[in-house]
């Protein structure tokens, strides 16, 4: 992995810097050319030639000045004005300027040596510009190949620049996907398929069941003959973390349990910014306690059998499970333990789901917290609104009991008894309603030290009223005295077998198990 994804990082610092040496050099080195050019011996220490340095900016022409009428060389030699002649020396001019002297200039070796007179009848648009004349307007062939070189000497920097920059820009993608890839082979259980909302391989999403702090969850047909549905819990990209999380839990060996949700697969799905991170499970028609509850009321049966269920599944989360001495299954804190986060079964039994911030205490590690979130306002306990939680196993564990005890209200107050049945209300959404703030759940749950009312028929029915005793005994403010989930589960399956709603007079068999708390 190192060694692969440093590779193109080596090639784009390697073609940087053959760019840069390319624009230097075209920058700085500019062509020389040398000119040789007849002189007119002893002037100017002539020896019947000379070398013309020819710079790109100045170029460099041989020149003839001679007597018309006698012929006679007056001067020769290098000549660094303008000049329209190229190759031969030849003065146009009809009637010389000067006297008798005549002018040629020329830009070929030695082509100074041979010169003549061709008077040119139309008016020249040429002049020789050492002696006073004006600038052609019309730029003669050396002038325009100058033109060219400058041009090009400017542009090709900007060129090479440009193809550096492109060059670089698709290393670095072509660098990217392959990181990122090799990314998502390191992913556990890793799929690649097209978007949600088209029909995949095996899934088609069809409705959302339920909306929570990461994403949604779908409904989900696994093929379209057998009327099979699983959940698909749709995390966005931004919220990887939680996906991860929640899928190393579920993937703990051990995990499976009837009470906790059934866990199917995770996937990655579509690409780039559409891509989404799915975690796959059972699907449960009935949807949370929280839904079921809001539409339908309990029997007492009905409820024990729930509260035993999800007492059953918090203490299976919370043990850890011994194998040979070493722990297998470790005790894991669910941390945002609420009504909507617990399924129900179509047989009525509960599971445990949304592990997205769920902690595990390996023995002889340090619990790894890298989600840095608290759970739900509402079911936070008077030790969290506090701030005054100490980050060990069993504060975790009671923390999760406290909220235990307000979901356990929720299914006492939609239960059956001989009284009237409430509407369905969260916990202390009748003290401070359906936003409270976080002053509001402290000034209740902290200062005053309240909690969700029981109602009065409730303690008149003996089983709903040793329920109720279970509930306070989860929901103490010192978080110490708060029962286990194991005892939570042994108190109600004590009090369904042995408290028989149906009869007129309700009596108990047996005594509750003693108060004990294990954590
Ligand atoms: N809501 C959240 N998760 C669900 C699931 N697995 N089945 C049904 N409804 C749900």
């Amino acid at each position: 992995m190192t060694m692969s994804s440093s590779k193109p990082i080596k090639l784009i610092i390697v073609i940087f810097f053959l760019g840069t040496l390319l624009l230097i050099n075209a920058n700085t080195v500019k062509p020389k050319r040398t000119l040789s050019c007849q002189c007119l011996k002893g002037k100017e220490g002539c020896t019947g030639s000379k070398v013309c340095e020819h710079k790109e900016l100045e170029p460099e022409h041989c020149f003839t000045l001679w007597n018309q009428t006698s012929g006679k060389i007056s001067l020769q030699g290098c000549w660094t004005n303008k000049c329209t002649n190229t190759d031969h020396c030849i003065s146009r001019e009809v009637q010389p300027k000067n006297g008798h002297l005549l002018f040629c200039c020329c830009s070929k070796d030695y082509c100074n040596s041979n010169f003549t007179h061709i008077p040119d009848p139309r008016p020249s648009p040429t002049v020789f510009v050492g002696y006073g004349e004006t600038e052609p307007d019309v730029l003669p062939g050396r002038q325009k190949d100058t033109l060219i070189l400058t041009m090009m000497y400017s542009l090709l920097p900007l060129a090479a620049l440009t193809l550096i920059l492109v060059v670089a820009y698709w290393i670095c993608r072509r660098h990217k996907i392959t990181t990122y890839q090799m990314d998502l082979k390191q992913e556990p259980l890793l799929i690649h398929s097209p978007p949600p909302g088209s029909e995949t391989t095996h899934l088609k999403l069809i409705e959302i069941k339920a909306r929570g702090r990461f994403g949604a969850v779908w409904k989900a047909e696994t093929s379209a003959t057998s009327n099979e549905y699983v959940a698909v819990k749709v995390f966005p990209l931004q919220d990887k973390l939680s996906w991860q999380l929640e899928q190393e839990i579920y993937s703990i060996p051990h995990m499976d349990h009837p009470n906790l949700l059934h866990f199917i697969s995770s996937e990655m799905r579509g690409e780039g910014l559409n891509q989404e991170l799915w975690l796959i499970t059972e699907f449960h028609p009935h949807g949370s306690i929280y839904d079921y509850l809001k539409a339908n009321t309990l029997s007492w049966s009905e409820m024990c059998k729930i509260a035993e269920s999800i007492a059953h599944g918090l203490t299976f989360l919370h043990e850890d499970i011994l194998v040979a001495g070493s722990a297998c299954k470790p005790s894991i804190a669910h941390r945002d333990f609420k009504s909507k986060n617990i399924l129900l079964k179509n047989d009525m039994t509960a599971c445990i789901a949304d592990f997205g911030l769920a902690i595990k205490f390996e023995l002889g590690k340090n619990p790894c917290d890298s989600q840095n979130q608290v759970g739900t306002r509402r079911y936070m306990a008077p030790e969290i609104l506090e701030g005054a939680v100490s980050f060990h196993r069993d504060a975790f564990l009671r923390i999760d009991m406290y909220s235990c005890g307000l979901v356990l209200w929720e299914l006492a107050s939609r239960c059956k008894l001989d009284g009237p049945v409430d509407e369905y209300m969260l916990p202390f959404e009748e003290e401070i309603g359906l936003a409270p703030s976080l002053e509001d759940m402290q000034e209740v749950v902290v200062e005053k030290k309240m909690r969700p009312v029981f109602r009065e028929h409730w303690l008149k029915h003996q089983g709903m009223e040793s329920f109720c005793e279970t509930i306070e005994e989860c929901w103490d403010h010192e978080a110490e005295a708060r029962l286990s989930a194991g005892c939570v589960e042994a108190r109600i399956g004590q009090l369904s077998r042995t408290v028989n709603i149906s009869s007129p007079v309700t009596f108990i068999v047996e005594e509750l198990p003693p108060k004990e708390s294990s954590l």
